[in-house]
């Protein structure tokens, strides 16, 4: 039976599961493609660590490049992650001739157009399904199963770690710090947390899913971003109250030539699907012109969920280099040249309703003042809630507005927290009420 090589560089959690995944589904993986699928070598920098999974003698290396320049390997994947040499061993590996796999959304979201340049020179094909949603096929859904479709929206739920700790804090009132080092320990957390909590890893995520979605190259930057670390148990009581859930969503919504692109906590309908997506779970929601909604859902992290998207990027470029093709799809569905810029909506410009927390002194006409100025702002009061009485003291005053210019919003809360009867800075929330029909 025909062999492919691939080599691994990179044998951390994935990498390992990976390994583990191609040992037991070997049978198959075979059946499956018709040839055999080999792991030739694999590059980590710790070549002592037991993984758990036995490796053949002379399979690991401490250095990369034997992985790069071993003329016998078809397929290199990149499993490193960041954007230092990741970006020199993947361009290096297209260099040598090589297909490459790899789950880093950071290289991708940052220096993907740079990369997906390469390859095309060279006729070859990058696969990044584990980039985006660990085991949920997203990224193929979108590069194939929905290339009918003009893509109008997408909502995701695709930071495992920041919906772990939202969902503990929402389900058993856990402290921020503490329900991190629980999802630290169970090794879902990046290297660097602060990109879960911070949403940066999620926009990494949305990035590649709108270059997908709209055929696009969008600058990371131009992604808003906020994340986690500001939610209190308060605005998560208060959310249940009026019911919603706050999910750290990430968000897409293209219309009239311009893309909305924004990570940041977000209340939604409890009714709604992606509110019970609890844990470490991910789940996005697409919607499509002629397909309606599509929801997708499953582990976001972790070593096999992952494992299982990378193996089976390798296993679609084994099918190509089995039937002597390559670029069959390109990475981002469109062809090459058709990939274009698209304009970002600015966030002033956003018109949804808003959750506002105001920390007021309980006294008469406190109320009268605040709405004052929503009033005076063109910003319309859905609901209001005042549970405490503390005469003389700071209470917490909520309400639901609602659709708002953001552009309006921030002048109001600017004029309102001048008040003399504010005691603390105005918290707000943002609300999306429809996230696409299911
Ligand atoms: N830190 C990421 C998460 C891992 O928590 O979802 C998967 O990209």
């Amino acid at each position: 039976m025909k062999r492919i090589n691939a080599g691994l560089i990179g044998f951390g959690t994935v990498g390992t599961g990976v390994v583990k995944v191609i040992k037991e589904n070997a049978e198959l993986i075979r059946e499956r493609l018709g040839v055999e699928l080999v792991i030739k070598r694999i590059a980590d920098t710790d070549v002592s660590r037991d993984r758990g999974v036995k490796v053949e003698d002379g399979v690991l290396t401490a250095d990369a490049w034997e992985v790069i320049n071993d003329p016998d390997i078809s397929i290199v994947i990149e499993l490193v992650g960041g954007t230092g040499v990741a970006k020199e061993f993947i361009l290096a590996a297209l260099d040598k001739g090589k297909h490459v796999v790899t789950a880093n959304k950071a290289l991708l979201s940052q220096h993907g157009a740079g990369i997906f340049k390469r390859a095309a020179e060279r006729g070859l094909d990058v696969y990044f399904e584990a980039s985006v949603g660990g085991g949920i096929p997203v990224i193929k859904a979108l590069r194939e199963g929905l290339a009918a479709n003009r893509i109008e929206s997408i909502y995701g739920i695709i930071n495992g770690t920041a919906n772990y700790i939202l969902s503990k804090m929402t389900n058993d009132g856990g402290k921020f710090e503490d329900v991190l080092r629980k999802a630290q320990d169970k090794g879902y957390a990046e290297a660097n947390p602060a990109y879960d909590v911070e949403g940066t890893d999620t926009a990494h995520k949305l990035a590649i899913l709108i270059d997908l979605a709209f055929g696009a190259n969008i600058r990371l930057a131009d992604i808003y971003t906020q994340g986690i670390t500001n939610i209190s148990a308060l605005d998560i009581k208060f959310a249940k109250e009026f019911g919603y859930r706050i999910k750290l969503l990430a968000i897409a919504k293209y219309a009239d030539g311009r893309c909305e692109a924004r990570v940041h906590p977000t209340m939604i309908p409890a009714s709604h699907p992606l509110a019970s997506v609890d844990g470490v779970y991910n789940a996005v929601v697409l919607h499509g012109n002629a397909v309606g909604s599509v929801f997708m859902q499953g582990y976001g992290a972790g070593m096999m969920p992952t494992a299982s998207a990378v193996v089976a990027d390798v296993m679609d470029i084994c099918r190509n280099i089995n039937k002597g093709i390559t670029r069959r799809v390109p990475p981002l569905s469109c062809a090459d040249d058709c990939v274009r810029d698209i304009k970002i909506k600015d966030m002033e410009s956003l018109e949804i309703p808003y959750y506002l927390r105001f920390s007021v002194l309980d006294k008469p006409g406190a109320l009268s003042k605040i709405s004052g100025v929503l009033g005076a702002h063109n910003i319309s009061i859905l609901s209001v809630i005042q549970k405490d009485r503390k005469i003389g003291g700071a209470v917490p005053l909520v309400i639901v507005t609602h659709h708002a210019l953001e552009r309006e919003l921030r002048m109001a809360i600017d004029e309102i927290e001048k008040l003399d009867i504010m005691r603390d800075k105005v918290v707000y929330i943002r609300i999306e009420e429809s996230l696409g029909a299911l």
